[in-house]
């Protein structure tokens, strides 16, 4: 089984030996990593196994390696040998890994290191992807048959990550660790007992440590959220693909839900830049279902076998699942939003309702037909009118700009206004789509955007007393029914309730995806 290795980047010993007793419970191995140590403090480090009570990697990692290690060979390798020194009979005493780069050639340090059961890690650090053939790698790097030869690659793409993939699958019989850094190579970390390795680094990210690596992820959050430790070869993966895929409340909900049931399962982020490439991997890695976001709601089409009704209808796909040999596709975002607009609204329906779609892309399109099927009259208002034109036309509704005439007809149909621009997502634009419009206070106004909870939009209607609702409901609605595709079974009340318990906010606070 994989491992976790807390890699422990503090600037002296006494804060690495607090650090791992913090994290204790979610390490197998801790990292020392000396480079990161105060200079004075690197004189102490021979001591350290003994401190840390698990087994410890002894590594200098040097800066073209991607670490903070700037002195030269000579002084690199006093550390080294500082830290293998006077070798305890009791292994305990000693470092159990000593981490050496490709290019490092003393044979009486790795001789000593060997006579004590010090297992050496033989390292390559290929921070700016050029190593194309990563098998070659691997056996160029072995030179005895202890070791433990480990490739980190800096992967770009998702092709990167599949030839990583590739690679592990003809390395089988052998201890190895092979790292995809960086956000597209996130999955490698959490899947690393899928992807063959011995180990998978960490850090303690919510102490503000300094991260031992591009994309590593908070010990706690692989522990707790993703339970790494449970994950065998036969655990069912699940997940969400799309790009850039920064933050998304889904593999919070759907691990917790998997961790209330004790399900043998795990719904994993996956960025991705490619999506052939990807699900090439998903037939290795055995992948059982996949939420799609954007881009890849339309790209996701030719690789399916069978549609719902739905997916025909509209041509777009946010559900994937396996049916015996083939990916069946679903879309569960039309539903999610109707359930949430009608509970928000206490409705069973929208008829006699007069309400204002603010926006004209691909969400638009989807509620746009919702509040037709529920009975509803719209007038559609776009930054670019003639999207909004395209939209409306398909439905009778009405039409407009973002301008003061557009705004001035919103005043007749403001039973509800449902907000579906990007305007106020966090990182996007923190301005307010309708700044004309003024709230009398009656309306009910429903924002699709979850992050932040409140945009500027919401917060000024619901500053005017109107009823308000933000996206969350909705996503979680919209996962909810996912969740009914991947497992063949609803998500007990129970559960739910808890995941509710839990608070709007929560799942933000640890998602690094
Ligand atoms: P989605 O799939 O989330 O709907 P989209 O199809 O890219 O994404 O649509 C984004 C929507 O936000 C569009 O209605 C867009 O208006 P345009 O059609 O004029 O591009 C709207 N939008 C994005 N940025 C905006 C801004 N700064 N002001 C007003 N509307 C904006």
């Amino acid at each position: 089984m994989s491992k976790i290795c807390l890699c422990l980047t503090g600037k002296t010993i006494k804060q690495d030996v607090e650090l791992l007793s913090k994290y204790r419970n979610y390490t197998d191995i801790a990292e020392l990593r000396v480079d990161c140590l105060e200079p004075g403090e690197r004189l102490h480090i021979r001591r350290f196994p003994e401190l840390a009570g698990v087994p410890v990697i002894l590594t200098v990692r040097r800066d073209v390696d991607g670490g903070y290690f700037t002195g030269g060979e000579g002084a690199r390798l006093k550390l080294l040998a500082n830290g293998l020194a006077y070798a305890n009979a009791d292994s305990r005493f000693n470092f159990a890994y000593v981490d050496i780069e490709e290019d490092f050639n003393v044979p009486s340090l790795e001789e000593a290191a060997r006579t004590f059961g010090t297992r050496i890690i033989r390292s390559c650090h290929d921070l700016d992807g050029s190593v194309t053939d990563v098998s070659a790698k691997m056996k160029a790097l072995k030179r005895s048959g202890d070791e433990i030869v480990k490739v980190a690659v800096a992967v770009k793409n998702t092709n990167d990550v599949l030839n990583v993939y590739r690679t592990s699958g003809s390395f089988t019989n052998q201890d190895k660790i092979l790292i995809c850094m960086g956000h597209y190579g996130i999955y490698s970390r959490i899947l690393a007992e899928k992807f063959g390795s011995f180990l998978t680094y960490s850090s303690a990210l919510s102490e503000n440590v300094t991260p031992g690596a591009p994309g590593q992820m908070d010990v706690k959050v692989l522990s707790e959220l993703y339970h790494f430790r449970k994950i065998t070869k036969k655990t069912k993966v699940y997940g969400i693909i799309g790009n850039p895929l920064k933050k998304s409340v889904s593999p919070w909900f759907h691990n917790n839900i998997l961790n209330l049931e004790d399900a043998d399962a795990v719904y994993v982020p996956f960025p991705i830049t490619d999506i052939g490439d990807f699900m090439e991997l998903a037939k290795g890695i055995d992948i059982q279902g996949l939420s799609v976001t954007v881009p890849y709601k339309e790209a996701i089409l030719p690789y399916l076998g069978e549609k719902s009704e739905i997916v025909q209808t509209i041509g777009a796909c946010n559900t994937i699942y396996r049916k015996e040999n083939v990916w069946v596709g679903e879309n569960t975002d039309y539903v999610g939003f109707t359930l949430s607009l009608l509970n928000f609204l206490n409705k069973k329906n929208l008829k006699r309702q007069k309400i204002t779609i603010l926006g004209a892309g691909g969400v638009a399109r989807a509620v746009a037909s919702e509040v037709f099927n529920m009975g509803g009259k719209a007038l559609i208002l776009n930054r670019t009118p003639q999207k909004a034109k395209e939209i409306a036309e398909m439905y009778k509704f009405r039409w407009g700009g973002l301008d003061t005439n557009g705004i001035e007809l919103m005043s007749k149909y403001n039973d509800i206004i449902i907000q579906t621009t990007s305007v106020g997502m966090e990182g996007y634009d923190d301005s307010d789509p309708a700044e004309l419009y003024t709230f009398t206070g009656k309306e009910a106004v429903m924002d699709l955007i979850y992050t932040p909870p409140q945009t500027p939009f919401l917060k000024r209607a619901a500053d005017a007393g109107c009823k308000t609702l933000n996206g969350y409901d909705m996503v979680i609605r919209q996962a909810s029914l996912q969740y009914v595709n991947f497992f063949g079974r609803e998500i007990p009340k129970n559960h739910l309730a808890q995941i509710e318990a839990l608070g709007e906010n929560q799942w933000d606070k640890i998602i690094s995806a």
